[in-house]
Formats: C-alpha cells, structure tokens, sequence
C-alpha cells in the first residue's frame, strides 16, 4: 500500500492519477475526505488525516508500506495563524514520520524544495529543513526529491501569473528579474516520485531536480502571459520594497504576495540542467515548448 500525504494538493493529485493508473493499491490522505472523493480516482482508497493530530495519522499509517509525502504550507499561501508554517511543515512531519514508525512504514518519500537549505528562526525556508531532518532522522529508509518550480496543468505558480495579468494592468517583476528558475513538468516530477516509491536505487539521497531549461524569472513570465494570451507591462520591484509590499498586504485574508515567497527569490532556483537524465534517465518536458504546444492547462 503506498499512502500519499497531500493528495488533494496541486503534486498529490497527478501522483495519486499516476500510482492509481499503474494498478498500485494508493491511499489518499487527506484533511477533508469529501473533498478527495470529489478529486481522486474511485479506486484511491481515502482516509482522513491531519498532520497535526498524531491519532489520525498512526491510523492513515496502519498497512502502508510507503508513504509520499507532498503535504506543506507552501510559500504562495498566507499563515492563518502566526507560526503556521513552523506548525504543519516542521511538526506536522514529525508527526508524519513517528506514526510510519509506530506503524512498520517501510520508506518514506519527503517531496521537498529545491534550495533546502538551514534558515533563520521563524523563516519559511527553515521549516523545508525541518521536513528534511526529521525524515532524514527518522531510522527508515528515505529518499526526498527536490524540483524547482512546477508547471502543467492546475500549477499554482503559472496559475498565479496568469491571475494576476487578468486582473492587473502590470505585471510586477520580483527583485531583478535574472533569479533562474528551471521549470519542471509535474508529470516529469511524478514519474521520478514514483521510480522513488518503486525502487531503493536513491534511498538515503535529497535530489535537486529541474527541467532541461535555466530561464531567468523575466522570461517564464513572459512564457506564462503568452500562453495566458495577455499583453502586460512588467514593472521591476526591488526586493527590499517587495518586502515591505508583502508585510502590508498581510491584513488581506488572501494577499497576492506574501513574505515567505520572498525567501524563493534569495537564490537561483535551478541545478544541473540534466539533474532528471542523469538520475532517473529520462529527458523531461522543455516549458517553453509545453506551454506552446498546450496551454497552460495541458
Ligand atoms: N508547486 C510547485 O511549483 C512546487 C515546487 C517545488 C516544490 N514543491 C513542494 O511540493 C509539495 C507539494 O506542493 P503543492 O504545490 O502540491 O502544494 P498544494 O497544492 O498547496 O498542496 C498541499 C497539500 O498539503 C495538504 N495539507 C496542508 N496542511 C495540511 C495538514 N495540516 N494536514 C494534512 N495535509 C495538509 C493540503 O491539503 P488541503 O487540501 O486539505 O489543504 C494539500 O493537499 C510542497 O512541499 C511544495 O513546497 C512545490
């Protein structure tokens, strides 16, 4: 049994399509079973569970033998409480991991970020780490993919893009536009998860993982408002006043920026262009040419 944590999210839904689709026996966890039952396959087997209460995971646990992990606040989304990233990301993993023990869970497959790496207290990327170490110090065995941005069809970032060029006059370029990113398919990024959950070749290895293009951010805006058929002017904003933008908007109940998606921009979110080749041996999808031939829907 191979349970995915997250199945309702953007990954855990194309994942749990996949797994289903190769006849595995799949166990979709999610917070709100009516909600899965509306997205997932009728033959995903569904069970309520909270990261955050530990007794609903240890029964979510009960016969797995892998568990995916594709559950987290992610940096797009507002907390809706101070210290909610902490919370879900750092403890909700914890939790995550001790119920797979109590349970004999064999393996777990942490889908994490690329760019993982130790942040200050209270940052968004600390708690990435966080999900890192406790799988990492869990005692079973583990392996944790990290792909840089995502595209293909209902991807939050593009989905975001193409929002904001609907219902903007200009579309605001983060910091100086020349962060790099390396769009991954999320059927590409599906494919390597579940190689992961299939095979112990990568056991014990945090992979980063990007597409076979490094584009600078200016570029994979202008891709995402092509396809989006939307002319916009890109106005520049400094990060510092990105910043400041961000902290202001948090009154919003659902602010179009918001500070942890700053902490992306801290780096160049790209690694070797043939990361996906030269581990999982197979070339994945350009954006460039995905987003030509179908859409931002496709
Ligand atoms: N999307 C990307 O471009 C991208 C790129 C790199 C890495 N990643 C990483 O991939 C992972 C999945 O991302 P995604 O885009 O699929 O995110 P997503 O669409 O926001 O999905 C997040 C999932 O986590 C679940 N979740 C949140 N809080 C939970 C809790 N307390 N207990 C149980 N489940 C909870 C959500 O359930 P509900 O439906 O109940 O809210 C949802 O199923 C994240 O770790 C993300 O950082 C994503």
């Amino acid at each position: 049994m191979i349970a995915v944590a997250g199945s309702t999210g953007f990954v855990g839904r194309h994942l749990v399509r996949r797994l289903a689709g190769q006849g595995a026996a799949v166990r979709g966890l999610a917070r709100d079973a009516m909600t899965a039952q509306r997205l997932l396959q009728s033959s995903v087997e569904i069970v309520q569970a909270d990261l955050l209460e530990p007794v609903t995971l240890s029964v979510a646990m009960q016969g797995v033998d892998v568990v995916v992990h594709c559950a987290a606040i992610t940096a797009d989304h507002k907390e809706a409480y101070r210290g909610e990233y902490a919370r879900v990301n750092g403890e909700g993993t914890r939790n995550l991991v001790a119920a797979a023990r109590r349970a004999g869970v064999k393996k777990i497959v942490l889908l994490n970020g690329l760019g993982t790496k130790p942040g200050s207290d209270g940052s968004y990327m600390r708690t990435r780490w966080e999900m890192a170490e406790a799988v990492r110090g869990s005692g079973l065995a583990w392996v944790s993919p990290q792909p840089s941005i995502l595209f293909g069809n209902g991807a939050p970032f593009p989905a975001a893009i193409a929002k904001l060029a609907r219902t903007s006059p200009v579309v605001p370029i983060l910091g100086s536009g020349r962060t790099k990113l390396q769009p991954l398919w999320v059927e590409d990024l599906c494919l390597c998860l579940a190689l992961c959950v299939e095979k112990p070749t990568w056991d014990g290895r945090a992979m980063d993982l990007g597409g076979p293009e490094q584009l600078p951010y200016t570029e994979v805006v202008r891709l995402i408002l092509e396809a989006a058929h939307r002319r916009r002017p890109m106005v520049p904003v400094p990060l510092p006043l990105a910043r400041i933008a961000a902290g202001g908007m948090s009154v919003l109940p659902n602010p179009p920026l918001v500070p942890a998606t700053l902490e992306l921009f801290d780096f160049d979110n790209a690694t070797d262009l043939d990361s996906v080749q030269k581990i999982f041996g197979f070339a994945p999808r350009s954006m460039r040419t995905h987003l030509q031939e179908h859409g931002l829907d496709g």
